[in-house]
């Protein structure tokens, strides 16, 4: 598909309601390049057997694809023998839709800065922006690096614009880190020259890969290094990551009405949709409201706001920074309490325990055998069921330290019926933590967040 013809299509999508992304089967070369990068196991060291996708697995929603792990220790093995990381791997589809980091004013509970990639948004996505200070924010974790349209070459600048942002700049980041995939720039730039799709290099750049270690102040393979990082942002940013065709996406576009109640979800699942945007009706008739929408809801740039959650592409996120009130998670090994802050780690003046909302998008995909996801960044919960339970009840049921149970595990939490005090002191008390919900009501937002896996998962 071209660049063109993309274009009509999203222009289409916003007049034609009822869109389901096309067939994701033919992709540009740049994109098609960075698909073979995020699925390379060889652009790694030293065993050459770790992917993009071997922590974001399209299969299991772009998540871990290690029940156990999720389960107990939650972070991902690197590379190297022994490394691991320190926070959850947060789903990578959808995220091409955070705009550059920038501050904002959101309302006195809200931290006032959106956007970027990561738990903390500190790959900011600067350079993206024409002109721009960079990074925008007094730096504490910034990544160290951005790409800036002079880093591609002229002939290209205009098309590839639009990949760079966030998502490129965090694709940077993977390869070097040494509890990643632990692979110097200049190495990765030696073996895509090698690789069988190294000719996908030359479509789209229009000339091979120069992994020259000159000139010495900006070297060839570095901005080779960039490059890469721009066709794997553009491939997330194609509807072969983003497709939109979840059972909510695909019943939503079949419907009459294009309005919920849908015809093709359980009343159950209408409910849930219901109590997630707190819309009166004849299955919510009090018009309760868990208000999962003021943080849960957010649609591509350009798109009219959703407050009844019937945009065709719902992305389920603010891409804004929020305190729910995570507990820690003693599991993970190396990090101790009170350490990941989030936001803190990258802008001052802002409290610990805020971090970017995740999207929804795919959180209940590959649940399938018995297999475990770990949710919020830590982890800490295993299930969506105690999760939504967490929001409808962590202001009501008693603390667990009260009961002499410190750091809680989920596990040890449920069966004492308590909840541990959350990490951070003041988390958001506004929007969640006594809800008043049902148990079945409860059930409802559940089946309500199975709708939004994507049928489609894109294969190798
Ligand atoms: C060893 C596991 C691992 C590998 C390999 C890995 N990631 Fe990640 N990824 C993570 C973790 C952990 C985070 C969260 C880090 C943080 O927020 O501080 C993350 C975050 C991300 C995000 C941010 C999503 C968001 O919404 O903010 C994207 C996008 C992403 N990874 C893409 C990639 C790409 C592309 C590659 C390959 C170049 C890759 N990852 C390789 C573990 C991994
Ligand atoms: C005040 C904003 C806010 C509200 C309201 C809210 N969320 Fe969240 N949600 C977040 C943030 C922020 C996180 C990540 C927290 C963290 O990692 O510490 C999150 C995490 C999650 C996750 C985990 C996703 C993942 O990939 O790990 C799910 C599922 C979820 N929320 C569902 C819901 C539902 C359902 C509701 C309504 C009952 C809701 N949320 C209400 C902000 C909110």
């Amino acid at each position: 598909m071209t660049l063109f013809t993309k274009c009509l299509i999203l222009t289409s999508a916003a007049l034609t309601p009822p869109f389901l992304s096309a067939d994701a089967g033919a992709l540009e070369p740049i994109e098609a390049l960075g698909k073979n990068i995020f699925f390379d196991e060889k652009l790694s060291i030293p065993a050459n057997k770790q992917a993009c996708a071997s922590c974001h697995d399209p299969a299991k929603g772009w998540i871990l694809p290690n029940s156990t792990i999720n389960a107990t220790t939650v972070v991902a093995p690197g590379a190297k023998p022994h490394a691991v990381g320190n926070i959850k791997p947060p789903a990578n589809a959808y995220a091409s839709f955070s705009p550059p980091f920038r501050s904002g004013n959101f309302g006195p509970f809200t931290p006032p800065w959106e956007g970027g990639n990561f738990w903390d948004g500190r790959a900011e996505g600067c350079g993206a922006t024409a002109g721009a200070k960079c990074p925008t924010a007094a730096p504490r974790g910034a990544v160290s690096a951005t790409i800036r349209p002079s880093d591609l070459p002229s002939s290209k600048q205009a098309q590839y614009a639009e990949f760079l942002g966030p998502i490129a700049d965090q694709a940077l980041n993977p390869f070097p880190n040494d509890v990643e995939q632990n692979i110097r720039e200049k190495n990765v730039c030696q073996r895509v020259k090698t690789a069988k799709y190294k000719d996908l290099y030359r479509q789209a750049y229009g000339g091979e890969i120069d992994c020259s270690p000159n000139p010495k102040e900006n070297p060839a393979y570095r901005t080779s290094f960039k490059r890469l990082a721009v066709a794997i942002a553009a491939w997330q940013a194609s509807t072969d990551v983003n497709s939109f065709s979840s059972k909510r996406d695909r019943a939503l576009a079949d419907d009459k009405d294009h309005k919920f109640p849908l015809e093709d979800f359980t009343d159950q699942e209408n409910l849930g949709h219901d109590l997630f945007y707190g819309i009166t009706s004849s299955l919510n008739p009090q018009g309760k409201n868990a208000l999962c929408a003021a943080c849960h809801n957010g649609v591509p740039q350009g798109q009219a706001a959703d407050p009844r959650g019937e945009a065709p592409k719902q992305l389920y996120t603010d891409n804004r920074y929020h305190h729910i009130g995570v507990p820690f998670n003693r599991q993970i090994p190396g990090v101790g309490k009170g350490v990941k802050t989030g936001l803190r780690t990258h802008v001052t003046n802002v409290p610990p325990g805020n971090f970017r909302t995740p999207t929804l998008r795919n959180v209940a995909k590959g649940l399938n055998g018995g297999f475990v996801k770990a949710y919020t960044h830590n982890g800490w919960f295993k299930s969506l069921e105690s999760l939504v339970h967490f929001y409808n009840t962590r202001d009501v049921l008693r603390r667990c330290e009260t009961l002499g149970i410190t750091n809680a595990t989920e596990k040890e939490a449920l069966q004492n019926n308590c909840w541990p005090a959350p990490e951070f002191p003041n988390p958001a008390v506004v929007v969640v933590g006594n809800l008043r919900l049902t148990d079945s009501e409860e059930s409802a937002i559940v089946a309500y967040l199975k709708t939004f896996g994507d049928a489609h998962t894109p294969r190798p």
